[in-house]
């Protein structure tokens, strides 16, 4: 009995370390070769901006910041942080793949398929491109 719960404390304690490692892992963020090529059905749309805009503000300025530098109020206490939205490695991304990573989220950033419409995530995908460098 001894023996067993030994076993199972170093198996708890094994598991806690895998996945605190993995948390604090630093793989890189790809978006599948399937979503690089959806087409933005709002590419060009400037009339959304507004709208876009204060949609940013309020859902995704609290980790990113009100400009996309990533530096937001919650952004401190976050691992890893949050994207630069202004940055090369955030623009140079497709449109497509911007908006998978939206969808799908990545710990700590929470997935909006399920939280934001469509349009509302093809919205923000251009205010992204609003926030380049
Ligand atoms: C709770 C904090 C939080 C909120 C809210 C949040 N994000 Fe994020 N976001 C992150 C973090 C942290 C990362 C980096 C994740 C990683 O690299 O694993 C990230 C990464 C991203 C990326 C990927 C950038 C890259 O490097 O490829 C995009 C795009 C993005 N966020 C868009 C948004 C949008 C748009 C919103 C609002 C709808 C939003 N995020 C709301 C924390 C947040």
């Amino acid at each position: 009995m001894k023996n067993l719960t030994t076993k199972v404390l170093a198996i708890t304690v094994l598991v806690i370390a895998f996945q605190s490692s993995f948390a604090q892992s630093k793989v890189k963020w790809t978006a599948p070769s399937s979503a690089s090529s959806v087409k933005n059905p709002l590419a060009g749309n400037t009339s959304i901006l507004k709208d876009a805009k204060v949609l940013y503000q309020s859902t995704c300025a609290p980790c990113h910041g009100e400009k996309g530098k990533g530096n937001g109020p919650a952004a401190a206490s976050l691992n890893p942080k949050p994207a630069d939205h202004s940055s090369a490695a955030v623009q140079g991304q497709t449109d497509g793949e911007l908006f998978w990573k939206m969808s799908e989220g990545r710990n700590p950033m929470p997935a909006y398929k399920a939280i934001l419409k469509d349009e509302q995530r093809w919205m923000l995908v251009n205010y992204l491109r609003t926030l380049k460098k």
